[in-house]
């Protein structure tokens, strides 16, 4: 998720959960090959399973942006043909590809011609007016065609018009059941559905329909419901807050010794006590930036005192 999903959120979501595959931000396919390549393509061992996902419609510039993640060995490389972003949209790529079935299983081609790392799709249910199942499934047997066997299906369809992106993942409502008609429709392929997922009920429920579910904003906003998914499909361990952060605090001092920035860490980590006792000073601490410019952690400390004594209790 752009300008969520960075190295490090992904590290605590890692510390959280340790099976799920993981995302990275979108990265337009401009910026990686004229861009400073090696920063967008970090990324600390400990994230693994980790998926890329390119933004792009230019079939040589995605087969080289493929190239690149391949070398610097991510698990799977995604195109995202379901951001609703005007800008995006201009550039001719995310959810208005769904528009281009042809061209999208041509991109597929070209990327698994360059690479043999596993691609994916994410999509959504349609764009605007076009969005019915049978244009839906039109599309993905397409893309399946041109070398796609995984999609992500974002369970709405895309409105182009006028919302801004966050709208986008309000207003259209969710329909889980053409989600579950493409799997129906389609067996050999592995569809995955995302989509309002908040609740370990939620996600529980989508399973027998789908080959996998896909979580954005609540692993973000509550890092731990990635341990109680987790606990629940794979019998793992129950990890308390404190305990992730403990660890969180170990990354973050690596990090600062190579001139990472604390607030640019301790931003993701903020919903990590939600709920508890003591979480809204922990927050407002750790979002201080002035006290975070200091790139002291001993102000991560501080904001642990205030949930410290309540985690241990629990
Ligand atoms: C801040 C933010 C940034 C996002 N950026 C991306 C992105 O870069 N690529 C993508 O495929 N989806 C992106 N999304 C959409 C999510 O991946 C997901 O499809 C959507 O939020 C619905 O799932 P959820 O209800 O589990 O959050 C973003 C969502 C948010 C909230």
């Amino acid at each position: 998720m752009m300008a969520w999903t960075d190295r490090h959120c992904r590290y605590l979501l890692r510390l959280c959960a340790r099976r799920p595959l993981l995302f990275t931000e979108m990265i337009p396919t401009g910026a990686l090959l004229n861009g400073p390549s090696e920063k967008l393509l970090a990324y600390h061992p400990a994230e693994h399973p980790l998926a890329i996902q390119l933004g792009g419609s230019d079939p040589a510039a995605l087969a080289a942006a493929a190239r690149l993640a391949e070398k610097r060995g991510f698990d799977e490389i995604n195109l995202n043909v379901g951001c609703p972003s005007p800008r995006v949209n201009q550039g001719r790529f995310g959810a208005c590809l769904m528009l281009e079935p042809t061209l999208v299983a041509n991109l597929i081609t070209a990327i698994r011609s360059a690479v043999g790392t596993r691609v994916s799709v994410k999509c959504r249910l349609g764009v605007d007016g076009d969005d019915s199942q049978d244009l839906l499934e039109h599309f993905i047997g397409t893309v399946a065609d041109g070398g796609c066997d995984r999609f992500y299906v974002h369970a709405r369809k895309a409105l182009l018009g006028g919302i801004s992106p966050a709208q986008n993942r309000r207003i259209p409502p969710l329909e889980y059941q053409r989600v579950y008609q493409l799997k129906t429709h389609f067996p050999e392929l592995t569809i995955i559905l995302n989509g309002g997922i908040d609740s370990l009920e939620s996600a529980v429920d989508q399973l027998p329909h789908v080959d996998g579910i896909m979580i954005g904003r609540q692993a973000y906003r509550n890092p731990l419901f990635m341990n109680s998914i987790s606990q629940h499909l794979y019998g793992d361990e129950r990890l308390d807050a404190l305990t992730v952060m403990h660890g969180y605090q170990d990354y973050m001092e690596t990090e600062l010794s190579n001139g990472g920035r604390l607030h640019d860490m301790t931003r993701h980590c903020l919903g990590l006590f939600s709920g508890m006792p003591g979480a809204r000073h922990y927050r407002r601490l750790l979002s201080d930036n002035r006290r975070l410019k200091g790139n002291d952690l001993a102000v991560v400390d501080e904001a642990l005192s205030c949930v410290r004594h309540m985690t241990k209790a629990a």
